[in-house]
Formats: C-alpha cells, sequence, structure tokens
C-alpha cells in the first residue's frame, strides 16, 4: 500500500505489513489433479515426488492466484484436467492481521478472480496484493533466450511493485497491438492514423522508459551483492540496460522507422525492443559462461528481485523454487537455502523429486521444513 507521506504529497512510502503466507489450497479439475487439498506453513515447504506426479502444477496454481496466469502456459484452457470443462484454484493467504482467500475460476471464455468472495473487475487491480518469486528450469532462457524473457523479468518486477508501471506497460501494449493490427491490414499508408497512434504511445513510452531505467540501476546493487556472495568469488559480471529510446524519444523513432515498419508490417522501434545485456568480464554471459556460472547468475538474480520485491512492496513475496536444487552439489545446497534463510521472504515452496537431498542440509541449518509427498495428482503430509 503506499500512503503519501504528510506535509509532500509528492513523496509516497510503502506501508509495510507482516509477511504474507499461503496456508492452503484446493485445486478442482487442474491439471493432473481431479480434487485436492495442500496446507502449507511459513518457512520451508517441499514438495517432493517422482518426476510427472504433479510437483510443478502445484506451483503453478499459486502462481495463478498471485499473478492472475500461468508460469508455463500460453493459454488457460491448458490447465484444464483433460475432459473437463472448467478448473477452479482457490487459496487462503494469512498473516498476523489478514486472513485472505483467493478463488481463480477459468472454463473457456470466462475468468474469474475473486478476493474473499469479491470478483475482481479487472485482473490487474490483483498484481501486487500477493508478491511473488518463482524459479524454474526453463528460466535458462534469460540468458540464452531471446530479449522478451528478460523484458518479462523487468515487467514481472516492476508490475508487481508499481501500478504506475502496470497502467501505462497496459496503455503501451495495447496501442502496439493496434500499430501493428494496422500495418498488417493496411495497403495504402494512412500516415494521419498512424502518426495519431504515435502520439498516443508517447506518454506512456516515456514513463516506461524512466521507471525501467531508474530501476535498473536500483536493482543491479541487490544483484551484485548476492552475485558475490554466492559465487564467493571476484568474477566481474555486469547488467546493462539496452534500449532504443536512450537517444531518442519514441516519436522520433517512429517517424524515422516509419517506411521500414511498413514495409515488415511491424513496429520494428521502440520500449517493445528493450533488452538486458548480461555480462561476464565485459562479453555477452550467453556465449562465455559455463553451466554453473549461468546457474549462479539466475539465482542471483532471483534473490535480487525477492530482496527488492521486499523493500518496495507492502510484504516481502513468496518464493517458488522449481527444480531448484536438481544437479547441484550438497555444498552448494547448503550455501542456497542458507542465503534463502536470511531473505526477508517468509515462505519458500521448492520441489525436488526426493526427501532426502534438501532434508539433510534443512536440518544441519535447524531450518524448520514441511514435507509434502506427492503421486499421480495426490499429496500426503509426511
Ligand atoms: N490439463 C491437464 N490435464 C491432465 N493432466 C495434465 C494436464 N496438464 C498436465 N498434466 C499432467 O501433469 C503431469 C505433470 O505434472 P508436473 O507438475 O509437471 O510434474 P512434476 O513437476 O512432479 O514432474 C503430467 O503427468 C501431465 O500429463
Ligand atoms: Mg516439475
Amino acid at each position: 500500500m503506499l500512503v503519501p507521506i504528510p506535509g509532500n504529497l509528492a513523496i509516497f512510502a510503502v506501508l509495510k505489513t507482516p509477511a504474507i503466507h499461503i496456508s492452503s489450497l484446493i485445486l478442482t479439475q487442474f491439471k493432473n489433479y481431479a480434487y485436492q487439498s495442500f496446507s502449507f506453513e511459513e518457512g520451508f515447504n517441499l514438495l517432493y515426488g517422482n518426476n510427472g506426479s504433479g510437483k510443478t502444477n502445484v506451483l503453478d496454481a499459486i502462481h495463478y492466484l498471485a499473478l492472475g496466469k500461468s508460469h508455463f502456459l500460453p493459454q488457460d484452457k491448458l490447465a484444464i484436467q483433460h475432459g473437463k470443462d472448467f478448473f477452479r484454484i482457490s487459496g487462503r493467504f494469512v498473516n498476523e492481521q489478514e486472513n485472505m482467500e483467493l478463488v481463480l475460476k477459468f472454463q473457456p471464455g470466462t475468468k474469474r478472480l475473486e478476493k474473499d468472495e469479491k470478483p475482481y473487475v479487472r485482473m490487474v487491480d490483483h498484481i501486487g496484493t500477493i508478491g511473488l518469486v518463482m524459479i524454474a528450469p526453463d528460466d535458462l532462457e534469460l540468458i540464452d533466450g531471446l530479449s522478451l524473457a528478460r523484458r518479462k523479468f523487468i515487467d514481472l518486477t516492476l508490475s508487481q511493485s508499481n501500478k504506475i508501471y502496470l497502467h501505462h506497460l497496459s496503455t503501451y501494449k495495447r496501442l502496439l497491438e493496434q500499430r501493428n493490427a494496422w500495418l498488417k491490414l493496411s495497403s495504402a499508408a494512412d500516415v494521419a492514423y498512424l502518426q495519431a497512434l504515435d502520439e498516443k504511445m508517447e506518454e506512456p513510452s516515456k514513463a516506461l522508459y524512466q521507471l525501467r531505467k531508474n530501476f535498473i540501476a536500483e536493482f543491479i546493487p541487490y544483484f551484485d551483492k548476492y552475485y558475490h556472495t554466492i559465487s564467493g568469488g571476484h568474477e566481474s559480471v555486469g547488467i546493462q540496460f539496452q534500449s532504443d529510446l536512450h537517444d531518442h524519444g519514441l516519436l522520433d523513432l517512429l517517424e524515422k522507422s516509419r517506411t521500414q515498419d511498413l514495409y515488415t508490417r511491424f513496429t520494428t522501434k521502440g520500449n517493445h525492443k528493450d533488452d538486458l545485456l548480461f555480462l561476464k568480464d565485459q562479453e555477452p554471459m550467453k556465449y562465455i559462461a559455463s553451466q554453473g556460472q549461468k546457474k549462479t547468475f539466475l539465482v542471483s538474480l532471483f534473490l535480487a528481485q525477492s530482496d527488492y520485491l521486499s523493500n518496495v512492496m507492502p510484504s516481502p513475496p513468496i518464493i517458488l523454487l522449481d527444480d531448484l536444487f536438481d544437479k547441484l552439489d550438497e555444498t552448494r545446497i547448503r550455501h542456497l537455502l542458507h542465503t534463502m534463510n536470511h531473505l526477508p521472504s517468509k515462505q519458500v515452496i521448492m520441489t525436488d523429486t526426493g526427501k532426502q537431498r534438501l532434508g539433510t542440509v534443512l536440518q544441519q541449518l535447524d531450518s524448520p521444513c514441511h514435507f509434502l509427498a506427492v503421486r499421480d495428482g495426490q499429496v500426503s503430509p509426511t
């Protein structure tokens, strides 16, 4: 929650509330779960079971409740259990002051999210209520893949913590879609229409550029701290913000690229092309880093994201770790869990194929852990 500081309406402070955690979850016809309830505790929670048993699906359900969408699926209908016609996810989120129930129900054509039985008019109004950080195996895309993954990282962090950003982002995306649709269909160049759209895009573009630039400057020290702690060394790594907007305003850019846009039939320049360049020893990480170094880099990004969100959101985020500990040796696991134990976040929900590996380390760290055994769409506490 943002509250004005008395005497200076231009400055806002984040009103802090105690860390919120998920205490229970009920899945109905969601992926491989016909009907199943789960209970979680503060601290570490480990979902363990064989491949394909349904561990990641539980994390994705929590992702749905916090952010209104799947971390993995491009379409909600793919999450409906095969042969059924809707899915429902309900979860209880609690802290010393609050006890809220979130329910998300989807059937083709309707998606509805309710907080304490009151439906949201727009899904975006919910973003930021429950902070979430998720690390999944496909996140290597952040380093090796296209710029889309890196913009998503920025968008997800800023959207959760800044309503103004979310507003400008949706406006920019909507206008960009209109512009691209027009570029695709138009046979003759109605420059007046394009110009009108371009002018509308200028304000959200300016705001997005400034907010992203400020965010990256603020984020880098968080990242550096975690990278150096985890790697334990003095490797030189860096993050650079790349944007067409560094040297030109959007109107200028769009005007210069108009001929090209009409030819390629999409908008070739703008904030939707922003990127992050990850460097190691001044060279792109993507080409020169080892798998282990990339993993360290990724984990540092997410730990920094969770620390950053804890500072700028009312309550620290819930952390979801999907198969993060796969292929890591015991020393690294201990180091990572130890670092997580010291984050402001109060709840970590993680998956692994067995109970042993993480259980042993958590015992040594003296951290409580709640274990849930998952088997073929069924769960039992152990
Ligand atoms: N829409 C769906 N309907 C039924 N089962 C599904 C659906 N989507 C995924 N599954 C099943 O979920 C299982 C995978 O679950 P997942 O959570 O990824 O497993 P784990 O993380 O434990 O390896 C697979 O058996 C897959 O077939
Ligand atoms: Mg999985």
